[in-house]
């Protein structure tokens, strides 16, 4: 989850200077220091590489802005005739500072640190690009999946298009490992009731896609998946996509968790972020009951979403120390 971001002072001052959001993701010099950070001050076994899902819309040519106070907005996409200009193939052209972030991060790292890459899955930027931000009732995206399929699966598929030479970009410049966010892929979950279509349609299988068309190409590299509050689908989507690891949100239990999930998919998160903002003894007892509940499988301690902007940076220390001296 994300490691760097608005917790850390030293952060604060790099995002500052840098002013715009964007351009902090776009100059490489910068992008590497703030993704060292939390490695230099905690000594964490993996670096997740300094960037954003919505590098993918802005590269297709949408507007994206970064608010300090609302999160990111975009022009929102509402019409099928805007589909014809988005372009999946010219998408590494306009990120090549983002590879050339993640080259110079790989040459920087100690060697023992793992170098993470990461995308947005289709649905969730879709999400973005057509409500134009990331709450609200989703009514758009939703009224478009439902009553014009066919041209919404023409975007998905020129986002999984896009998120493929994305990943594979990232993997060649020097990243072990990638991560998928479907931040929203709850919202399909749940109004996919007892019938998982919806959720197999724009969730499921354009992940499955992607970790297929990757394992063509990088045999060695896992991809893990994150389908965030996906609940009881959890199960078929980490059977049917076959990422390497699974990401698991804080409502996954995870005694079901841990005898339900394929024994081949290791486990990551599940650690609840306002749990880590509180610190203290609450913080020491959640940490155990993770780790004694993954006991007896491949696991990645790791929260079960973003770390909260308000969490006190010697709470990560704190978690940091129990971790290690427990596994
Ligand atoms: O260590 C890291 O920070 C890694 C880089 C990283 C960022 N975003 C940087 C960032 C990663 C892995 C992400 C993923 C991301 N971005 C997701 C998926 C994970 C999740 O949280 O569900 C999503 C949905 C986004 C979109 C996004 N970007 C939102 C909703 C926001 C605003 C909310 C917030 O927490 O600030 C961002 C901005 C953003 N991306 C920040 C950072 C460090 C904060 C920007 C700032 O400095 O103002």
């Amino acid at each position: 989850m994300r490691q760097a971001g608005r917790y850390l002072p030293e952060y604060q001052k790099i995002r500052a200077e840098a002013g715009n959001f964007l351009n902090l993701c776009y100059t490489p010099d910068l992008a590497v220091e703030v993704a060292i950070q939390p490695i230099h001050r905690y000594g964490f076994d993996g670096a997740i590489l300094f960037s954003d899902i919505l590098v993918i819309p802005d590269a297709l040519g949408r507007d994206v802005e970064f608010s300090i106070r609302e999160g990111p907005v975009l022009t929102p996409l509402r019409h099928r005739s805007e589909l014809h200009q988005l372009e999946p193939e010219k998408v590494t052209e306009k990120l090549q500072p983002v590879y050339r972030a993640v080259r110079q991060l790989a040459a920087a790292l100690p060697e023992t640190v793992t170098l993470i890459g990461f995308a947005g899955a289709p649905w969730t930027i879709a999400v973005y690009m057509i409500e134009g931000r990331g709450g609200g009732h989703f009514s758009n995206v939703l009224n478009w999946a439902q009553k014009d399929p066919d041209s919404f699966r023409q975007l998905i598929q020129v986002l999984t298009d896009a998120t493929v030479l994305h990943l594979s970009a990232q993997i060649e410049a020097g990243a072990e490992v990638v991560q998928l966010f479907d931040s929203w892929a709850g919202i399909l979950a749940r109004i996919s009731g007892s019938n998982n279509q919806l959720f197999n349609l724009w969730c499921l299988d354009p992940a499955r896609e992607i970790v297929i068309r990757l394992r063509e190409m990088h045999p060695d590299v896992p991809v893990i998946a994150f389908p965030r509050e996906a609940g009881r689908y959890l199960e078929e989507y980490a059977r049917e996509t076959e990422a390497a690891a699974v990401s698991l949100d804080s409502a996954v239990p995870l005694q079901w968790a841990a005898k339900t999930l394929p024994s081949r998919t290791v486990l990551q998160g599940n650690l609840d972020p306002i749990i880590l903002s509180k610190g203290g003894d609450d913080l020491q007892v959640q940490a155990q009951r993770i780790i004694e509940a993954l006991r007896d499988r491949a696991h990645v301690f790791n929260l079960g979403h973003g770390i909260r902007k308000d969490t006190s940076p010697e709470y990560v220390t704190e978690l940091v120390e129990a971790v290690r001296s427990t596994s």
